[in-house]
């Protein structure tokens, strides 16, 4: 059992593809046989500026998707042979064996999802846990967890809306489908080449998020509830303090969650009443074991959303085997619009 798989071999050096170990699963661990694995802007953001410091040589990537090869001591979630998509835990670990672009992958046995019949590919566009975790955790947006099939929004959320900035985005597109599962009212930005995704996906007020005519359109939808900013660059923070806070006019209070730090070099500075925090979220943590239990369990809402077809993302762009990884973070590094990178590493 040969794995191969595609080395960052130093910080911010070449990606070099070789044959390695395959590793042995620990405790509560599975070994995934990766048919599938998504590349994200955070893989080029470490490849090419070392972020956050990683133990290398390295591999990137996540989720991956595949068949489970091996169960670590204490598995029962997944059976050998199964077909599942799983975040990969690189980033908590910063070891090789727990990145995604390599044929056998080491993953934790609680974030396992199975996927029955649905395309390695696609699953791993599905399968990522920070929207979920952005809307619906206890100690973040904790905006009411949809069911499938839906049910009705209890009555103090009825009407409520969400501004999702950047709905083309990976983040952006898999928030609009979990908001509207859940049944609130979506307004979203993207380029006008993307309004037909947009409107695929239920959003229900689409804007050009480079128009200026889109500040007062918003402000004429208001009061809007929920502010989920998924690009989180200074330009799209600006966008919306413009939203909230227009020059003569009142401040509207509103507290924004976003995916990059607000003491980013560049971020506007936040009118008093407007608050603004990155999203920070372990699956693990005590506070997440409901929210845990039921997107991730089996039976969960992940796993149901990917089987049935609730779940809708940007789509798959397969770009090669592990000899592409290299090509895949220049990708990311210049910016793609709608679509995820997918490396198959049998390809
Ligand atoms: N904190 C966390 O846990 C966490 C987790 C995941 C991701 N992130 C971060 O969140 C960000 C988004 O990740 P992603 O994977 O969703 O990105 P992505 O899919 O690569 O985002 C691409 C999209 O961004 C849109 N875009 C680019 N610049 C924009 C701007 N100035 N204003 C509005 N939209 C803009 C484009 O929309 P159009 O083409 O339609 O113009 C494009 O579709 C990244 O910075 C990522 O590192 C953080």
């Amino acid at each position: 059992m040969n794995n191969r798989a595609a080395f960052l071999e130093t910080e911010k050096g070449k990606i070099v593809v070789r044959d390695t170990e395959t590793a042995e699963p620990g405790e509560g661990e599975i070994l995934i046989k990766v048919q599938a694995c998504a590349i994200q802007p955070a893989d080029a953001k470490i490849a090419k500026y070392a972020i956050v410091p990683m133990e290398y040589p390295l591999v990137l990537g996540s989720p991956v998707a595949g068949t489970v090869e091996a169960l670590g001591p204490g598995v029962s979630k997944v059976a050998v042979g199964e077909r599942v998509v799983c975040g990969t835990k690189v980033f908590v670990h910063k070891k090789a064996k727990y990145g995604g672009v390599q044929r056998f992958c080491v993953v934790d046995e609680s974030e396992v999802v199975e996927i029955g019949n649905t395309d390695f590919t696609k699953a791993v566009t599905l399968a990522s846990y920070t929207p979920p975790g952005a809307l619906f955790g206890s100690t973040t947006l904790n905006m009411h967890r949809p069911t499938i099939p839906a049910s009705p929004l209890p009555s103090s959320e009825v009407g409520k809306k969400i501004l999702i900035w950047g709905g083309s985005s990976a983040m952006g597109t898999l928030s609009i489908t979990y908001a509207k599962q859940a049944g609130y009212i979506v307004i979203s930005t993207s380029s006008p080449h993307n309004f037909g995704l947009l409107k695929d996906l239920g959003a229900d007020h689409i804007f050009d998020h480079s128009d200026p005519a889109t500040v007062d359109k918003i402000r004429a939808l208001f009061p809007v509830d929920y502010w989920f900013d998924t690009i989180s660059l200074p330009s799209s923070l600006s966008t919306i303090l413009k939203i909230l806070a227009p020059e003569g006019a009142p401040v509207t209070p509103a507290d924004i969650r976003l995916l990059l730090p607000p003491s980013m070099p560049g971020m506007p500075a936040l009118p008093d009443g407007v608050t603004a925090q990155m999203h920070r979220f372990s699956t693990h943590a005590p506070e997440n074991v409901d929210w845990q239990k039921w997107l991730l369990s089996r039976g969960g809402f992940l796993e149901m959303g990917i089987k049935s077809g609730v779940l809708k993302g940007v789509p798959a762009h397969v770009i090669g085997g592990l000899d592409s990884v290299e090509e895949g973070i220049e990708m990311l590094s210049k910016g793609v619009s709608a679509k995820k990178l997918v490396v198959e590493p049998w390809a």
